[in-house]
């Protein structure tokens, strides 16, 4: 098996290494090895890539928000991303001035870390997998969308693992609705119940 350093330089390896399309910087995982509960995100930001760490930017601090909520704290869990480089897009105006901004992981850039994320969660052996949004939730699961299955317990057969599919909380940036905000909530608390009631199976 893999161990976090070999894990670490491969990560680094491809992302120094992946020409096609402009990247801008990488990270790891973060959080205790091995550990009970793994959250799996889409890619890391500009923030993550300046902290070396993932979820600080906005997104972390809806996402760490909402784990205190439910009584979890960073360093109980292990975060980890499903594309470990950040993909960006590069524009330059009119005027020259050229911006930066986050796109979503192309298929065959989540395919250069497919055996990463998977020798990841072996290493870490969670006993339960939260998705984060619709790219790992389609990179671990034969789920078409994130809609369908949001704030449920499935066991998975493949990674003999269960897998607790979440939107992923920039969601919550794009839909400030007050049901989405509901929905969002909600789907924190059914986690936490999860967690208590899964206890004695699973944990
Ligand atoms: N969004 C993600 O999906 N991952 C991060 O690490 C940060 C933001």
């Amino acid at each position: 098996m893999e161990d976090l350093k070999s894990i670490e330089n491969k990560i680094k390896e491809i992302s120094e290494n992946y020409k096609e399309e402009p990247t801008g910087g990488y990270i790891t995982g973060d959080g205790p090895v091995p550990c009970d509960i793994l959250f799996v995100g889409e890619a890391p930001g500009k923030t993550e890539v300046e902290q070396g760490k993932p979820f600080v930017g906005l997104a972390g601090k809806t996402f760490e928000k909402y784990l205190n909520i439910i009584g979890l704290t960073r360093n109980k869990v292990r975060i980890t991303n499903t594309c470990f480089f950040r993909p960006i897009t590069i524009k330059e105006g009119k005027n020259g001035k050229v911006t930066i901004s986050n796109r979503t992981p192309k298929i065959k850039e989540i395919s250069l870390f497919k055996e990463i994320l998977d020798a990841e969660i072996s290493l870490v052996n969670p006993k339960i997998i939260i998705t984060l949004g619709n790219v790992p939730l389609k990179r671990l699961t034969s789920f078409k969308s994130i809609g369908e299955c949001h704030g449920n317990l499935y066991f998975n057969e493949d990674l003999k693992r269960y897998i607790f599919p979440m939107y992923h909380p920039s969601a919550l940036t794009y839909n400030k609705t007050e049901e989405f905000n509901k929905a969002y909530y909600e789907d924190w608390v059914k986690l936490k119940k999860v967690l208590e009631t899964q206890k004695n199976k699973i944990f």
